[in-house]
């Protein structure tokens, strides 16, 4: 066993299978870590199976020790349930504190909270940063995306040990960088970590991460369904499709652990694995966030919204099963070429991709007007690259147009995504068609396509509804041939010409 120092670079307190990573990972990068958890056997046996890592685990069974057992100012990650269990892990904390020491929550808490926490303790003197982690267990052990946020000042003292950890990416190609052997450290590259901004900024951006995410999910989904229920191939033959497809535009660990899964039989029947689960899906709420948070700033995010819908339609399965008896569809059965709809499937997997990505940035973009943020949205994208769960070859095209024009509006308006679903839009329209002449729902695809056409169209169909407005309510409205912000209103007689009032 590595000799200890008298004290640890780094303190850490919750080993779930998060902490438990995250702590062997930067043990891994020779720094002494001490670790406390609430449960003493979980602790004792974490410390008991790792007694050789590089920089050496240290188990503490009294938090007082814990606390002392770090060098100051004192660095403590909390990787505790987000809510209620992370402020009670910070309130037991405070008193055993010392001036400018460091609070770091990795957990996947809500931005606002991140926000109040960040004041509370400054005003206690005490420093926190709210750091968005991705990648699951793989990504926390070998190499997570790291999206932190808050004071600025503190950030610099755990600079060091979240490049370290972080998984890295050429700095060219923007491709992950893997290790000599499996798990091995990776030398060089560039890590997928950097300061996102103040208070709730890091966790507010992981929260955009995880909508995409779901966007994403929901898009591969509809995708295999197609293929499945239009085409009717099978899930190993819908497997290879996403194999091909992963070594293309699509390249991302979504696309690749989908071609995996699709290929996978089941242990106990041998049918494909798919088969055997149940199709009612789970969620933990950054999803619901994202969509929430775009409803109140008033930002158009359709696309990461209908992913979480689709959830919540999933998940009332006996209620479908009932409908589905009732509720008559199309009988419609698919004539085309299936080579050239698989083509159209993925093209229309691109544009919806696209759309929802534009979506997410959008709403980062709102986002830091209303915190005062300044966000890097090409920074961003870069560090998406490796190691969370979006990660994508995609996202360097995102770093790419935020280099060519840093403010840019809208990632649709960039040359090479609008070039690109030009030439692929006749394809997405026509998966759209076809799944709505067959009865196949495709909430992300369409809500996404119809995104675009709004987003392109100079004049929608909200003067109408605008007039209804001020029709039933006397809400007003803007003219055309006036000057905007100055608004109308026309009393509206009950069956006679109306009189135009200014
Ligand atoms: C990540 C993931 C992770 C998230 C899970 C589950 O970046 O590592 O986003 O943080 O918690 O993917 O999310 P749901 O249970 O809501 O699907």
């Amino acid at each position: 066993m590595p000799k200890l120092k008298p004290k640890s670079d780094i303190g850490l307190i919750g080993l779930a299978v998060m902490g438990q990573n995250l702590a062997l990972n930067i043990a891994d990068h020779g720094f002494q870590i001490s670790v406390y958890n609430r449960t003493t056997e979980t602790m004792d046996s974490f410390v008991a199976e790792n007694p050789n890592t590089p920089g050496g685990v240290l188990g503490c069974k009294q938090i007082k020790n814990f606390v002392q057992s770090l060098k100051r100012p004192r660095k403590i990650i909390i990787l505790v349930k987000a809510g209620g269990p992370t402020d009670a892990v910070i309130d037991t904390l405070i008193p055993l504190l010392d001036k400018n020491d460091i609070i770091i929550d990795g957990g996947n808490a809500k931005w606002t909270d991140t926000i109040r926490r960040e004041k509370d303790l400054k005003a206690k003197k005490l420093r926190f940063v709210g750091s968005g982690v991705s990648g699951g267990e793989e990504g926390a052990r070998f190499g997570p995306a790291l999206m932190p946020g808050g004071d600025p000042a503190a950030y610099k003292h755990l600079q060091p040990i979240w490049d370290a950890i972080a998984a890295k990416v050429d700095a060219k190609t923007g491709r992950p960088l893997e290790g000599a052997e499996p798990g091995a450290p990776v030398k060089g590259g560039v890590p997928c970590a950097a300061y996102i901004g103040p208070n709730g900024a890091g966790h507010y951006v992981k929260m955009i991460h995880n909508g995409i995410e779901y966007g994403d999910m929901q898009m591969i989904c509809e995708a295999y369904d197609l293929m499945q229920n239009v085409l009717g191939l099978t899930a190993p033959e819908i497997g290879k499709v996403f194999a091909r497809w992963n070594k293309g535009q699509l390249d991302s660990f979504l696309i690749e652990i989908t071609a995996d899964i699709l290929q996978q039989s089941d242990p106990i029947t041998g049918k494909p694995f798919v088969e055997v689960v149940l199709d009612t899906a789970g969620q933990k709420g950054t999803g619901k966030w994202t969509s929430v948070n775009a409803l109140d700033m008033g930002v158009p995010a359709p696309t990461v919204a209908e992913a979480v819908f689709a959830r919540f339609l999933s998940a009332v399965k006996t209620e479908r099963v009932a409908a589905g008896k009732i509720l008559k569809g199309p009988s419609k059965r698919f004539s085309g070429n299936k080579t050239a709809f698989i083509r159209a499937i993925h093209d229309a997997l691109y544009c919806s991709k696209i759309c929802s990505y534009a979506q997410g940035f959008q709403l980062m973009r709102e986002a830091q007007n209303e915190y005062n943020w300044e966000l890097n949205f090409g920074q961003i994208a870069q560090i998406w690259r490796g190691g969370c769960i979006i990660r994508a070859v995609f996202l360097q095209k995102i770093t790419d147009a935020f280099k060519r024009k840093p403010k840019l509006a809208n990632l649709l308006l960039d040359p090479y995504f609008n070039k690109t679903i030009q030439k692929a839009q006749s394809n997405w329209r026509k998966v759209v068609s076809t799944a709505t002449e067959q009865g196949v729902a495709i909430p992300t695809f369409s809500s996404a396509l119809s995104y675009y056409d709004g987003y392109r169209t100079a004049r929608l169909p909200q003067n109408l509804l605008q007039a209804q407005r001020d029709y039933f309510g006397a809400h007003t409205y803007e003219r055309v041939d006036k000057p905007r912000g100055k608004f109308f209103h026309i009393d509206w007689p009950e069956k006679d010409r109306p009189q135009l009032k200014v």
